[in-house]
């Protein structure tokens, strides 16, 4: 076994328990392809046993008063704050991302539990003004319960601890299920929240490589009353679907298509800087990355020609080797799918400005890229690239960029540089997303809603938005009030 990963558990989590199992599957490192370690390959039985241990957890933990949860989530921030260096080795590892992205991601993660164990405190019902002279009316925050959380691999703390945050803070307990590319930081973080003191059943981990199983039990179980899924729009689909018999609150992270927009009147180096930010974050495998880079023709060639000068600086190679900022993708097929999407590109008439093929540091290494000419029809613009690569759209005029921009079925992230205060305003609010960063290219972080409209998903994660998610409001009627 890998030696990081030897210094922390590789059995999955359930009732306060490391759980084995015969049968197991492989976590590798995607810099290397080498085996890192094996972990349980779990079922739905074991899902369903995940789902006794949080019922039966339950009672007890949101019996506690948020003080009480928020004490034990400090105790839990401290110890991987404590960790931080050998988790995101870890991570690294199991995952890809450079060393100083995981160092990152590790505080990122953290700073959920110790900003929603404060934000628990805070679960306020209302006072509503009586209409009628015998009666009084009180609304309280109760939480929802038993909570199911599948994770993705790009963020295998992140967005996991977005989710086990704000549902232990708010009284929840809660099954989760990571990727099974990334199974090892979730266990991790488990061993951790066991050392803080979370009692048995409150948080739970099922790995395994049958997706399809254990997400089928805990979306047909009628205990799980919420759902929260980080992933594709294609599998959020099949669970909102599957939901539905149990009428299940849902949380959906799906997939983005995020724009890109740089207006004449931008400051450069702001612009570049923020394409950089945004778009090669994690080998550009996140839900959030530039993925349609629209840009006036005003602008175009400058902006063109310093974004290749500043990618032409990242160095691709092992995530753990000091200096590297672009990691390898997570499998063969992301691979795969990158180089068809700039293929088609290419033969449509698209230019390779700089990369556009497999880097010699290993078979899952793409070369960081930009493409130039693309237009509005091309699949590298309509589809997610989840690579490291930018596509860049010529645009005339403000109202041609938005609706370029607005034509997707997705609306999770979108930018827009520009030094005009007004038309940042207009367009910030006529641009379908969820969150828009203007003259910036980074913009999540624990006190903000994070989340996406049209088929990016449902709902928001952190915030106190991220919070409300894990709460079922209830009213209460005070009646024969004596006047
Ligand atoms: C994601 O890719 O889904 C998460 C990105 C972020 O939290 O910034």
């Amino acid at each position: 076994m890998n030696m990081i990963a030897k210094k922390f558990p590789t059995a999955a989590f359930i009732d306060g328990q490391w759980v084995t199992s015969a049968k197991t599957f492989a976590v590798t490192d995607p810099a290397t392809c080498a085996e890192v370690a094996t972990v349980p390959d779990l079922g739905g039985e074991d899902a369903g046993r995940a789902i006794d241990a949080a019922s039966r957890a339950l009672p007890a933990w949101s019996a506690k008063t948020a003080k009480e949860r928020a004490a034990i989530m400090k105790r839990w921030f401290d110890l991987i704050t404590a960790e931080s260096e050998s988790l995101a080795q870890l991570m690294t590892t199991e995952q890809g991302k450079p060393l100083v992205e995981a160092r990152a991601e590790v505080a990122y993660g953290a700073s959920f539990i110790e900003w929603f164990a404060e934000e628990g405190k805070r679960a306020y019902g209302r006072i509503i003004p009586t209409n009628v002279a015998s009666k009084r009316y009180l609304t309280i925050k109760q939480p929802i319960g038993v909570v199911a959380a599948i994770a993705p691999w790009n963020f295998p703390i992140a967005m996991i601890t977005r989710k086990v945050a704000p549902a232990l803070a708010s009284g929840c307990t809660i099954v989760v299920k990571p990727a099974a590319e990334t199974p090892l930081c979730a266990l991790a973080l488990a061993k951790l929240a066991l050392d803080a003191g979370v009692p048995p059943g409150v948080l739970n981990i099922v790995t395994t490589s049958d997706a399809a199983a254990v997400g089928k039990v805990l979306c047909d179980d009628g205990r799980v009353r919420k759902l929260s899924f980080t992933g594709s729009a294609a599998v959020g689909k099949i669970l909102y679907r599957q939901c539905a018999d149990t009428v299940k609150k849902l949380t959906l992270e799906l997939g983005g298509n995020a724009p890109f927009l740089v207006f004449d009147d931008a400051n450069l180096d702001l612009a570049v800087a923020g394409a950089m930010a945004s778009k090669y974050r994690n080998a550009g495998q996140t839900c959030v990355c530039a993925n349609r880079i629209l840009v006036q023709s005003g602008i175009y060639d400058r902006f063109a020609a310093s974004l290749v000068e500043a990618v032409n600086k990242l160095a691709v190679g092992p995530g753990l080797e000091a200096g590297n900022t672009i990691g390898p993708l997570i499998t063969k097929e992301a691979i795969e799918r990158v180089e068809t999407l700039v293929a088609e590109a290419v033969k449509n008439g698209a230019k390779v400005l700089t990369g556009g093929a497999v880097d010699p540091a290993g078979p899952l290494f793409f070369r960081p890229s930009v493409i130039g000419g693309v237009t509005p029809d091309m699949s590298i613009v309509r589809e997610e690239i989840f690579g490291p690569v930018a596509a860049l759209v010529r645009f005339d005029t403000e109202a041609e960029a938005i609706e370029i921009a607005n034509d997707t079925p997705f609306g999770l992230a979108a930018y827009l540089f520009s030094r005009d205060l007004s038309r940042a305003w207009r367009v910030a609010e006529k641009l379908d997303a969820g969150m828009v960063g203007v003259n910036e290219g980074i913009f999540s972080n624990e006190v903000v809603p994070f989340g996406g409209v049209k088929e990016s998903g449902l709902g928001r994660e952190g915030g106190a938005e991220g919070l409300e998610e894990y709460l079922e409001v209830k009213y209460i009627c005070l009646g024969a009030i004596d006047e």
